[in-house]
């Protein structure tokens, strides 16, 4: 089954076209094609994502990003169609609020084959929603013209499952599963007690674990996303072996639950600077280091508890933090003390961060395990949950 995906979530623009073969659950996925832009350096003057902005961007890069991931995977035959008058108003209409992509979406579809795809996958939420409705009125229109279903795709559980991808494949993976998801707009623990079947553990109370990172770089005046810089100079830090001569609060780490509070660490972090009058490069390494640890504990302790009560066979960890090398670490190395018969998946850091493959992923394994349901009409839902 060969599907073209779409994720405009956030800052990211991502198409891909990913192809599955074998039998739900045990899927093998290949990456047929993948093309991504980064918005992050438009936003970096701001300091943060703006929705308006980053819609604009997804209206203006969808259509070549497309016609990329298209050519990669040879799927993009040049070819002179005659769009039919009630196909080139229904796509119209689709993209009436779109003006952006409406005006190059007609002569991109009349310049193209239909390519040899079965489904379209797009990210539904969560996620910001301006962005969130460029990515569903392209596809949508998209599948309007080409003639084929509709699919919606959960970013988080696109992260879930995607980071439960190990060597191409779902094999082998043992249920129930717990999931750790860092972003940049999430931290939650999820169990996959069955496949495709969730039930929420815990979640932050506050601030995202990567909006924590974020928000702490900016303190430091280091540029948007903060997330790889605070993690740079905590390693060099770390490397050197410097110790902290500060210390930050290790948050929520002896409460009951599973649940997750960012934002008392980043005051933290802000009283902390605002006590020098001036934050020297070695300040600015030690309040690094020291929140990165912060987090890293918390997140341990916290997955520590997790994995006890839920019982989990798997412990999957994804989202944009779960790039971070000193997290990576210490869950690893808690795991494989105190739980050594849990087997472990962790994403590549560079499939960490949003992209299409995921949302490509997570739609196949919903299609192969239901079939394509009926989506005629999409809504965008910035809050999706489990
Ligand atoms: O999943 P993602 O790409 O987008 C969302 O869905 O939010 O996550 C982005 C977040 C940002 O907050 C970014 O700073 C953080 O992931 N991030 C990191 C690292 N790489 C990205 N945080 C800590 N360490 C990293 N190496
Ligand atoms: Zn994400």
């Amino acid at each position: 089954m060969k599907i073209l995906a779409i994720e405009t979530s956030c800052d990211e623009t991502g198409v891909a076209l990913v192809e599955s073969s074998g039998v739900f659950p045990e899927l093998s996925f290949a990456v047929r094609g993948n093309a991504l832009y980064s918005q992050a350096k438009i936003h970096e003057q701001y300091g943060g994502v703006f929705p308006n902005i980053a819609r604009r961007e997804h209206a203006r890069t969808l259509i070549p990003l497309t016609r990329i991931a298209l050519k990669e995977a040879g799927l993009f035959i040049e070819a002179r169609l005659e769009i039919r008058d009630a196909k080139a108003a229904a796509v119209r209409d689709i993209l009436k609020k779109e003006e952006g992509l409406l005006t190059e979406m007609l002569p991109f579809l009349g310049n193209m084959e239909k390519p040899a795809i079965d489904a379209i996958a797009v990210t539904q939420g969560p996620g910001l929603e301006p962005a969130l409705w460029v990515g569903i009125s392209y596809a949508q229109a998209l599948a309007e013209a080409w003639e084929v279903p509709l699919i919606p795709a959960n970013h988080m559980e696109g992260h879930l499952l995607s980071s439960l991808v190990q060597d191409g494949n779902l094999r082998g993976v043992k249920l129930p599963a717990l999931a750790l998801l860092i972003s940049g707009g999430h931290t939650e623990f999820v169990l996959m007690k069955d496949w495709l079947s969730y039930e929420m553990l815990g979640s932050t109370l506050d601030d995202a674990a990567g909006e924590a990172f974020d928000k702490v770089a900016r303190i430091l005046g280091l540029p948007y996303p903060g997330g790889p810089q605070i993690s740079r100079l905590a390693e060099s830090a770390r490397e050197k072996g410097v110790r902290p001569s500060l210390s930050l609060p290790r948050p929520m780490l002896h409460s009951k639950n599973l649940d997750f509070s960012f934002s008392g660490l980043k005051t933290a972090a802000l009283y902390a600077t605002q006590e020098k009058e001036f934050l020297a490069e070695r300040d600015k390494e030690e309040l690094a280091l020291e929140f990165e640890n912060a987090v890293a504990d918390t997140l341990t302790a916290k997955a520590k508890k997790a994995l006890a009560e839920s019982g989990a066979q798997t412990f999957v960890l994804g989202g944009g933090v779960a790039a971070n090398t000193h997290i990576r670490r210490q869950l690893k190395k808690m795991i494989e003390t105190e739980f050594p018969d849990v087997s472990i998946r962790f994403p590549e850091p560079k499939d960490t961060g949003d992209n299409a493959v995921m949302i490509g992923i997570a739609a196949l394994c919903h299609i192969e395990k239901r079939g394509f349901g009926s989506y005629h009409r999409i809504a965008a839902e910035g809050n999706l949950s489990f």
